[in-house]
């Protein structure tokens, strides 16, 4: 049941290996105390009675697709606003058949199923394939949580061999949907250039060839939800990501104003947020807001968040467009390569790996 991660140590050069459990095969243990390594300090436990007050905005995208120019106006005020005031929301109407998300959280749900041997075959390794990933230490706490992450387009950025052959339709049913994310990231990301005032293919432009990965988290029950974490807080490293989750169990949080918001699930609606690329890109004007998953006691929970991000060689930098005197540029130019070298070398913390990129004043 144990499943060993390679990280390789930036300052010099060694790797080192470290050996982690399937979380899946724990939490059907019946166990009678939690293992020590899950269980999070006193000010990093989830506070499971964060009073509900208001949730994310929702963006309707049948407004884009409306004659009427107030309608469409007052949508992309209002997606604009929230990502930069929340840099979450969730979109319905998204034009994706319900069929398809449907199938996508079914493979993975059969995937899960399947025998332990079955899923080692698909052993994580250089950060992709099934297990945990930033495992960064031999004593660091663990996420309650298993993860399947691939990389999905361009097909040529695939690793095949972590690719699941069963259920039968895995690799149809994500290359499908696949193409569909893709399409509403575009749209999306043009939406954001015109909202700022930009050409609708500004931010495009910059991300270039655009490459779109995969993260699959299962999330089983915990028997202390109180005292871990399902997923440790953290901002995304990509540009966007739309995440696909179960219509019932609440397990997302995002932190606004230094509180804990849960996301609450909308059937057939996607999550989307910005990403640490965006807020470059936007010179700080969208915010990659910090996120975390929580667990509970009675149901499991997946999620599958689909990252879109300029490709690996591509130079990253606010766009020029953005910045003038009133608005000083406020992060340095990077590869993005590197940035995500700094970023799957350091434990998932928070918005530290942004600091990476920031101009200091
Ligand atoms: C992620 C993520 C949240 C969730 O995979 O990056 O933030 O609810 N997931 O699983
Ligand atoms: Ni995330």
């Amino acid at each position: 049941m144990f499943n060993s991660r390679l990280v390789v140590d930036p300052s010099d050069g060694t790797s080192k290996s470290f050996s982690v459990p399937v979380v899946q095969e724990l939490a059907y243990q019946n166990l009678h105390s939690l293992p020590e390594r899950y269980i999070r300090s006193e000010k990093e436990r989830p506070n499971n009675s964060i009073p509900y007050q208001s949730d994310i905005p929702i963006i309707d995208m049948d407004m884009f697709l409306r004659d009427s120019d107030l309608c469409r106006q007052k949508e992309l005020e209002k997606l604009g606003a929230a990502c930069q005031q929340w840099g979450f929301f969730q979109v319905v109407n998204h034009g994706i058949p319900l069929s398809l998300l449907e199938r996508m959280k079914g493979i993975f749900r059969e995937f899960i199923q399947l025998p332990l041997e079955e899923k080692l075959k698909y052993k994580v390794q250089e950060s992709e394939g099934y297990g945990q990933m930033f495992v960064a230490s031999d004593d660091q706490t663990l996420d309650w949580a298993d993860v399947l992450y691939l990389a999905t387009l361009p097909p040529e950025n695939r690793k095949m061999n972590f690719w699941p052959t069963k259920p039968r339709d895995f690799r149809e049913t994500l290359d499908r949907y696949a193409v569909e994310i893709q399409k509403l990231d575009n749209t999306v990301l043009s939406l954001l250039s015109e909202n700022l005032g930009l050409k609708p293919d500004c931010f495009i432009n910059i991300f270039g060839k655009m490459s779109l990965s995969t993260r699959m988290n299962y999330y089983p029950p915990c028997p202390r939800p109180d005292l871990v974490l399902g997923l440790s807080p953290h901002s995304d490293a990509t540009g966007l990501t739309v995440l696909l989750q179960d219509d019932e169990t609440v397990g997302l949080h995002i932190c606004k104003d230094g509180e804990w918001i849960p996301v609450q699930p909308i059937p057939g609606a996607l999550v989307i947020n910005i990403g640490d690329m965006l807020e470059v890109i936007s010179n700080g004007i969208f915010n990659s807001i910090e996120h975390r998953a929580v667990t509970n006691m009675d149901s499991d929970r997946i999620s599958i968040a689909m990252f879109c991000a300029p490709s690996g060689e591509t130079e990253v930098g606010p766009a020029p467009e953005l910045i003038d005197e009133l608005h000083p540029c406020k992060y340095r130019k990077f590869i993005r390569q590197e940035y995500m070298q700094h970023y799957f070398s350091s434990r998932l913390d928070g918005k530290g790996s942004l600091e990476f990129a920031k101009i200091k004043s």
